[in-house]
């Protein structure tokens, strides 16, 4: 399963690259909100990062203003992916731009249904948002599951991206769903690398290494 980066915060982005654990990002309006300055600016930072998939949301309503501004980031960086909500005009933005080779990721699924229909119109990544649907005490591990399955069944290539990730439960919880992407924020990928009998065996082998070296003498002899 790949681990893309649900941020627009660029630190984050290069921390997570040294790591060698990116495999892309995702933004999207809030996201960028956050960090303000120019949203061109910041994509092509990011894409300067990561050669892997790096998500622009559009905003427009209609179907040529979302055609405009995904023709635009498309020009961005070879490596940006278009975001577009569902709904009837997305489908059909998302069906234009697949026909101009602009690769899409269709937003704010919450159904299986939903996700079928994006991935028929031709999008590239369909985003399930897991945690929104939790919140409204909806199983959102049950769309990715069966969009997973769905799409192996049929041989469709459209990967399904696990969004709205609240915990590195859901993490574990969506590879084993068949997610093939999951995205997430920095502070979650953190939370994924540390345990506390990790930290505190550490800690021990630290001091122990210290006692010895300690009473061998100077030279550890
Ligand atoms: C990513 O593509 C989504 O926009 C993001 O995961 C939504 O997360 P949220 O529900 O925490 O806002």
């Amino acid at each position: 399963m790949k681990i893309f980066l649900d941020t627009a915060e660029v630190e984050e982005i290069r921390t997570a690259a040294r790591w060698g654990v990116l495999d892309g990002v995702t933004t999207n309006p809030s996201l960028y909100a956050k960090v303000g300055g120019s949203y061109d600016a910041i994509l092509q930072e990011i894409c300067k990062i990561t050669s892997g998939p790096v998500s622009a949301e559009v905003v427009s309503d209609d179907v040529e203003g979302m055609l405009t501004e995904g023709r635009h980031f498309a020009k961005i960086a070879p490596n940006i992916v278009v975001k577009v909500a569902m709904s009837e005009n997305g489908l059909e933005a998302i069906s234009r731009l697949a026909d101009e080779g602009i690769k899409t990721n269709c937003t704010l699924i919450f159904s299986t249904n939903q996700g079928l229909l994006a991935a028929k119109a031709g999008a590239s990544l369909v985003s399930p948002f897991v945690g929104r649907l939790d919140d409204i005490n909806q199983d959102g591990m049950t769309v990715i599951r069966e969009l997973a399955e769905i799409f192996s069944l049929y041989d469709i290539e459209t990967e399904v991206l696990a969004a709205s990730i609240r915990n590195p439960l859901h993490v574990t919880q969506a590879a084993m769903a068949g997610a093939h992407v999951v995205t997430l924020p920095f502070k979650i990928l953190q939370q994924m690398v540390h345990h506390p009998l990790t930290d505190k065996g550490i800690e021990q082998f630290k001091k122990d290494w210290a006692a010895t070296a300690k009473s061998a003498g100077p030279k550890g002899a």
